[in-house]
């Protein structure tokens, strides 16, 4: 099963001004363009609640696993009706293996901050999408806060996005070490 993480940072290693910042708000149409085309692949999506909120769009038939602690109060009044809403605590692994029992071939992991840092912690992550965008904030949420010692990352495909120099970058990800590796 393929685990996907799904991100667009700023040079100096920021996902978002605040955690109630949007992405699109800041990123280039061509990054937009890139994770929309990929993500329209992907059925199956993780994200937490605070990202959640910032998301207006979703292609439809997407299911969507929302981090909460508070699951029996989560509300999709509001969302896009595109997407199934499915509230969770699960850890990762649990998830990931529950999932894959089900049948689904590819997951993707949206953010933010928490939910990648967990997702990668966990060793349940198998590829790293990444734009690099050519724009420092000089303070934020960091993309890799608690930074897993032992995953190491192999450049499989590299893509200038555009003028001003946007890089979609496509990653391996080995958790060698971790006990969670994910074996699939
Ligand atoms: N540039 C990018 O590609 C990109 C992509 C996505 C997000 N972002 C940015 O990331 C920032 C938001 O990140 P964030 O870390 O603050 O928030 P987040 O990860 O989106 O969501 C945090 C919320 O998820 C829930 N949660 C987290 N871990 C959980 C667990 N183990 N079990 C159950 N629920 C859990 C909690 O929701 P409850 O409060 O409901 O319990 C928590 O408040 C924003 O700036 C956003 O723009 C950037």
């Amino acid at each position: 099963m393929e685990v996907y993480l799904i991100a667009a940072m700023t040079l100096d290693g920021y996902i978002g001004r605040s955690a109630t910042d949007r992405s699109f708000d800041w990123t280039t149409p061509e990054d937009k363009a890139a994770y929309i085309a990929k993500i329209k692949t992907t059925k199956h999506l993780v994200m937490g609640h605070t990202t959640l909120k910032t998301i207006k769009r979703f292609p439809q038939g997407t299911i969507c696993h929302v981090y909460t602690r508070q699951p029996d109060q989560f509300d999709a009044a509001g969302l896009s009706q595109a997407a199934e809403y499915q509230p969770t605590t699960e850890s990762p692994e649990v998830l990931v293996a529950r999932l894959k029992t089900q049948g689904v071939a590819q997951l993707a992991i949206c953010g933010g901050s928490s939910i990648y840092n967990q997702f990668l912690a966990a060793g349940v992550v198998t590829k790293l999408y990444l734009t690099i965008e050519p724009i420092l904030f000089g303070g934020g949420v960091r993309l890799f806060s608690t930074l897993p010692a032992s995953c190491e990352l192999k450049l499989l495909t590299s893509q200038t996005l555009n003028s001003r120099g946007s890089l979609w970058l496509e990653y391996a990800v080995s958790h060698k070490n971790s006990p969670h590796a994910n074996k699939t």
